[in-house]
């Protein structure tokens, strides 16, 4: 594992010569975040010795090397997830080189669904916790020492520091944020009714199929990690309303990019 993240490294450092400070993972709807990056040098990730391979024909992603406020970025321009076939393993192995590549912060961000009710589609949500006990934990199998302890602390997942800059930067700019906790599911299902309720009664504020192995990964390597939601639908809906369908949640994702943009450009710059 660690000769496989090692190869991973030197191969990009072979093409790229900076060290990033800041990893960033974009989620579903927010690839055009890459916008708001001086772009330096793209990697696809299929040139990238033991990067998962993806299955899906046309599937394509990349890391993207630059400048974000004066700031070295490595970006993920899509992610693996565990619904695709990847092994959590798979999923957090970016996360791993990113951070051997020398990232002091990762960022990240998904599309959830909203079992908070007083949520609403658009809303932007930091996560403040999460739940991870309904899908499997990366760290299951042999510890890397070199990586991290065998019996992770997880008192404090999401560095509250991030979490009070984030907030500062949000009532500056005028930028309406929730808070809460992300409950990580596997999908591909959306959820049932029983199910969306059992979120919500268990203490989620919104439900995903992303984000939380990898902060796990992190966690692991003592990487600080900060993360938002896109609410781009809710679970608990009234009686009647029409399902919850994929391209709603790209749609609503999209509204919310220039906010996600906004922040997390002025976080970077303030790290
Ligand atoms: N459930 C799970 N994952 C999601 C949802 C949802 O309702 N919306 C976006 N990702």
């Amino acid at each position: 594992m660690i000769a496989a993240i090692n190869e991973a490294v030197d191969f990009i450092r072979k093409h790229y010569e900076h060290k990033p400070a800041v990893g960033i993972v974009l989620g579903s709807g927010m690839g055009s975040f890459t916008d708001e990056i001086r772009i330096e040098k793209e990697i696809p990730y299929s040139d990238i010795p033991h990067f998962p391979v993806s299955t899906v024909a046309g599937h394509k992603g990349k890391l993207v090397f630059g400048e974000v406020g004066g700031k070295k970025v490595v970006c993920m321009a899509g992610r693996f997830h565990y619904y695709e076939g990847y092994t959590a393993q798979q999923v957090v192995f970016p996360i791993r080189v990113m951070k051997f590549l020398g990232i002091e912060t990762l960022l990240l961000s998904n599309a959830a669904g909203g079992v908070n009710p007083a949520f609403q589609v658009g809303d932007m949500m930091i996560i403040t916790d999460h739940i991870s006990q309904l899908i499997p934990n990366p760290l299951i199998g042999k510890n890397e020492q070199e990586l991290g302890p065998r019996f992770p602390d997880m008192s404090e997942p999401y560095s509250k520091k991030l979490i009070a800059r984030a907030k500062q930067i949000a009532a500056e700019k005028g930028i309406a944020l929730r808070e809460g906790v992300y409950v990580a599911v596997t999908g591909p299902t959306f959820e049932t009714t029983a199910e969306y309720k059992m979120i919500h009664v268990m203490g989620g504020d919104v439900v995903g199929m992303s984000t939380v192995q990898e902060v796990i990964a992190a966690v692991h390597m003592g990487l600080p990690a900060f993360a938002t939601s896109v609410v781009t639908d809710l679970g608990l809906r009234p009686e009647g309303m029409p399902p919850v369908t994929h391209e709603e949640v790209l749609h609503a994702a999209k509204t919310a990019e220039p906010k996600f943009k906004a922040l997390f450009c002025e976080l970077i710059a303030q790290l």
